[in-house]
């Protein structure tokens, strides 16, 4: 998502917003903080620093303020995280896991100790004390210990639920798996995931090395390695962890957060290290003092928290909204500098993607020497005014990759033009509407894409080449056997050369080269997935295919197509299913010349077979159709070959324009809905009758 997409509100203070504005701003934050959650907590790959996120947030925030009766059921400030993915089991903490409200600034923090003063309606004379520790920028999880041993453990998920982790936790060194001393009958312990900046930059490495992509920050590697499907990959992380707090806690809780930190620590757990402080001059003193020391850390803090130190008083605090009232963040600022910058590459990602890369006088940022930054697109460059030659403030802000803020002008400032060509292989590069990427379409020739559409190439639903995978294609990429698509049908030009590798004997190389020559004879439909045209999935291939028939047919009408007022243009897009972008790929795909050339070797090696004609006498032509439950005279796959092939069209789901639902064994909720919507429900064996199959 852009944020450019709302710009025009963006520009406008919240003090100044319409009660209209407002709620349409409000609306578009909520979509906004939504995605960008999903991407840290569910993806680990956040496309935005955290001070741009907690910018958002701010600014919602204030909003909300303003305008009290405008705030969303969906609000972004009453969510903490966002909801467990689907792959991991789900665990229900006991008692929710908050989140912390935010502060900046010293007078938010006296706010803060007002607040507290005035709810539990102390004297003057009556000081709060404060337990201060460093805020850990990690992944935080609960550990439950059942008897002094370790029975589950979970990520922090959406507060209320969380995901399953208890054998990737174990993984981690030191980690308890039993506790020492005098421990509770039942305990939950929540602390935080990190990683080490030297282990993180050596992971990266690796993760470079083996052709991964790298982790943003320490971060995202300690939160993406805590949530591995499996546990084994979690072991070869290097990750450390701190206890900072307990949720359920059965026998009698201390009277205070040191005390309570005291006795975690001896039941064997690393716990974060703390100082219990009285006033405000001491707690500023505490953040000043910490944050320079930040640089010198081996791991991330994002700044410090405060807790009530009396634990009967942080019960009668409690909570607001998904914050408690006793705790507070005083975040650190992100770290900046200034510097030139002096260049801006393009660098071309695995899938077609071109990045700008500021290129800078080196300069140090908060102890980390910093010569690159991202600028993530042509909108990006545009918005912050970019121009080479500039000042610019560099930012890290718990991220590897620093980002730049703002640019001032000097008298070498020169004007920055986005290229319209792919540095890698010269093909045109396009942007779609409403895309904030700028992409290479040569995509067979592209040498910063070959990995992966080579991949696609040979993929099971494309040409299917046994004993041509990943492993396999990446090493014939290396060794400059295979360059493009055209090249795997005459690798056995190389044969001598191959059979001196290690993993090549005579019988796997005759394998090797027999499902290759069994390839050569492709059906349309497959030859077209197998392109990897942006858009273009299996479905569309078929369609295509059952379109234009021959290879010729359809290469020839997506070269008349790029003149908007021809026939071919105006037949592409009455096609069902195919809009005016997947037309614009399919189009720019066939018009970007390096695709040409090699389409014009691949012609000359393989048989394309023609698409079968739909049949239109059939009673079925035309209809839409779903199959449902478990079929017994055919695979879905037959099923679905067999309805298509007499014209009809096949859905996944069920609705009010459906014509038919053919019901197997036991049907389920698609049954059910054909009933309500009055959509025809037929056997098998009726189906089987009425399209003529014996
Ligand atoms: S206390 C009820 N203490 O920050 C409050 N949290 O923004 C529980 N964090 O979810 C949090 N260091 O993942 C606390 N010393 C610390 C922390 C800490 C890091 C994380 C934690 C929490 C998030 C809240």
């Amino acid at each position: 998502m852009s944020l450019l997409e709302f710009a025009d509100l963006r520009g406008i203070a919240p003090a100044e917003l319409t009660e209209a504005q407002a709620k349409e701003e409000l609306a578009c934050l909520a979509k906004e903080l939504k995605e960008h959650d999903k991407r840290y907590y569910q993806d680990d790959a956040p496309i935005i620093s955290d001070a741009e996120y907690d910018a958002l947030w701010d600014r919602n925030a204030e909003i909300e303020k303003r305008f009290p009766q405008l705030k969303r059921a969906d609000s972004p400030s009453d969510k903490v995280g966002a909801a467990p993915a689907a792959k991991f089991g789900k665990v229900k903490h006991s008692v929710p896991m908050l989140s912390l409200g935010k502060a900046h600034t010293e007078e938010e923090i006296a706010d803060f100790i007002d607040r507290i003063r005035r709810f539990l309606n102390l004297d003057e004379n009556q000081t709060v004390e404060l337990f201060c520790e460093p805020k850990i920028d990690g992944a935080s999880f609960a550990a439950r210990y059942e008897n002094g041993k370790l029975k589950q453990a979970s990520t922090r998920g959406d507060g209320v639920v969380g995901e399953d982790i208890t054998e990737n936790i174990k993984q981690i060194k030191d980690f308890p798996l039993e506790l020492k001393g005098d421990f509770p009958k039942t305990l939950e312990v929540r602390g935080e995931v990190f990683m080490h900046h030297d282990d993180f930059r050596a992971l990266n490495k690796q993760q470079e090395e083996a052709g991964e992509e790298p982790f943003a920050n320490p971060r995202n590697a300690a939160a993406g390695s805590l949530r591995q499907l499996d546990k084994n990959v979690t072991a070869e992380r290097p990750l450390q962890y701190y206890i900072y707090g307990w949720g359920e806690f059965s026998s009698p809780i201390e009277a205070t957060q040191s005390a309570m930190m005291k006795r975690l620590r001896s039941f064997g757990f690393a716990v974060v290290d703390g100082v219990l402080l009285e006033n405000m001059a001491s707690v500023m003193g505490y953040y000043n003092d910490l944050l320079p020391k930040r640089a010198q850390l081996n791991f991330d803090i994002d700044g410090t928290v405060y807790k009530v130190n009396r634990l009967d008083w942080q019960e009668r605090l409690g909570a607001v909204s998904r914050s408690p009232r006793w705790a507070i963040a005083h975040k650190f600022p992100a770290e900046q500098a200034k510097t030139i910058l002096e260049s801006i590459d393009i660098q071309v990602g695995r899938t077609g993607t071109l990045t700008p890369v500021a290129r800078l006088k080196p300069i140090t940022v908060g102890g980390v020497v910093v010569s690159n930054a991202t600028l993530h697109n042509a909108d990006e460059i545009e918005r912050k005014g970019v121009n080479i030659g500039d000042i610019v403030t560099v930012q890290r802000a718990g991220d590897v990759i620093p980002q730049i803020v703002n640019a001032e002008r000097t008298a070498n400032s020169k004007p920055y033009t986005f290229p319209t060509h792919c540095p890698a292989c010269g093909s045109i590069a396009v942007r779609e509407e409403g895309e904030a990427a700028t992409r290479c379409t040569g995509g067979l020739i592209c040498p910063a894409q070959t990995v992966e559409r080579l991949k696609h190439f040979v993929s099971r639903d494309a040409f299917d080449i046994e004993g041509l995978g990943e492993k396999q294609i990446e090493l014939f990429i290396k060794t400059g056997l295979i360059k493009t698509p055209a090249d795997i049908f005459t690798l056995e030009h190389h044969r001598s050369t191959i059979a001196e590798w290690e993993g090549y004997g005579e019988k796997s190389l005759h394998n090797l080269f027999a499902s290759i020559e069994q390839r050569r004879t492709v059906p349309l439909h497959r030859l077209i997935f197998a392109l990897g045209i942006r858009h273009v999935g299996q479905a569309t291939a078929k369609l295509l295919a059952q379109a234009y028939q021959t290879y010729d047919a359809f290469e020839k009408a997506m070269i008349e197509a790029a003149d908007q007022n021809s026939e071919a243009y105006h037949h592409i897009l009455s096609m069902d299913g195919i809009g005016e972008k997947v037309a614009a790929s399919i189009i720019e795909f066939f018009h970007e010349p390096h695709n040409r050339e090699v389409l014009t070797k691949l012609k000359a090696i393989l048989t394309v077979e023609a698409a079968e004609p739909p049949d239109t006498d059939s009673p079925v032509s035309g209809k839409t159709v779903v199959f449902t439950g478990t079929l017994t005279t055919m695979t879905r796959q037959e099923a679905k070959a067999g309805a298509e092939s007499r014209g009809a069209k096949v859905a996944g789901s069920v609705s009010s324009k459906t014509d038919y639902v053919i019901a197997g064994e036991e049907a389920g909720s698609k049954l059910k809905k054909a009933t309500e919507l009055g959509v025809k429900v037929l056997s098998e064996a009726e189906w089987n009758s009425l399209i003529g199959r014996k």
